[in-house]
């Protein structure tokens, strides 16, 4: 099945850039079932992110990440997916996300991303020293893996949620009803 028939709509961009709340709201709005890929890693790990990274390293995750886009794509139905802010980075993960379905990049400033996340615990790759430092770095290196991925760029800083919500829906069945003609 092509991804202009079935129809799934992926979420990419950085750590706290509104890509889970922004699946819930449009899973919701879609009646479409949310596969939040974070939440289904650390489900099957039984460990939190943070846990994984300290116990096993980053490699491990990021392999996690792959087997389970790898599963994720025989799946049928109407879905949303919220997708780690590192899974584009990875090569092999570019075409099976786009496989997946009409990806979505919700891109921001480092600045809006610093305000969001000051007190963030969660996120092992932004703690310690100089968090907006890092945050500029990580999200300059990734720039282009995002937009080699994206089918559709959306600018949220300044866009409230149902903005968002909207444009994607908009958007994206556009995006469908273009690729069945
Ligand atoms: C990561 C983003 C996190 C999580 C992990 C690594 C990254 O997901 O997958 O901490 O490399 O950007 P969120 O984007 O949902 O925070």
């Amino acid at each position: 099945m092509g991804k202009e028939t079935c129809g799934n709509v992926v979420l990419i961009g950085f750590m706290g850039s509104g890509k889970s709340s922004m699946g819930i709201r449009l899973s919701y709005r879609m009646r479409y079932v949310l596969e939040d890929t974070d939440k289904l890693i650390e489900a099957r790990a039984g460990k939190t992110i943070s846990e994984i990274f300290a116990q096993e390293g980053e490699e491990t995750f990021r392999a996690m990440e792959t087997a389970l886009l790898e599963k994720l794509v025989e799946k049928k139905g109407q879905r949303v997916y919220s997708v780690g802010g590192g899974t584009p980075v990875r090569a092999v993960n570019r075409p099976l996300l786009k496989k997946l379905g009409t990806v979505v990049y919700l891109r921001t400033r480092p600045e809006t991303i610093y305000e969001r996340l000051r007190e963030d615990t969660t996120r092992p790759l932004l703690q310690g020293e100089n968090p907006l430092g890092k945050i500029r770095r990580l999200m300059a290196e990734r720039e282009s893996a995002y937009m080699e991925t994206a089918d559709i760029v959306l600018d949220v800083d300044e866009m409230t949620a149902d903005q968002v919500a909207d444009a994607i829906m908009s958007l994206v069945g556009r995006t469908r009803y273009t690729g069945q003609r």
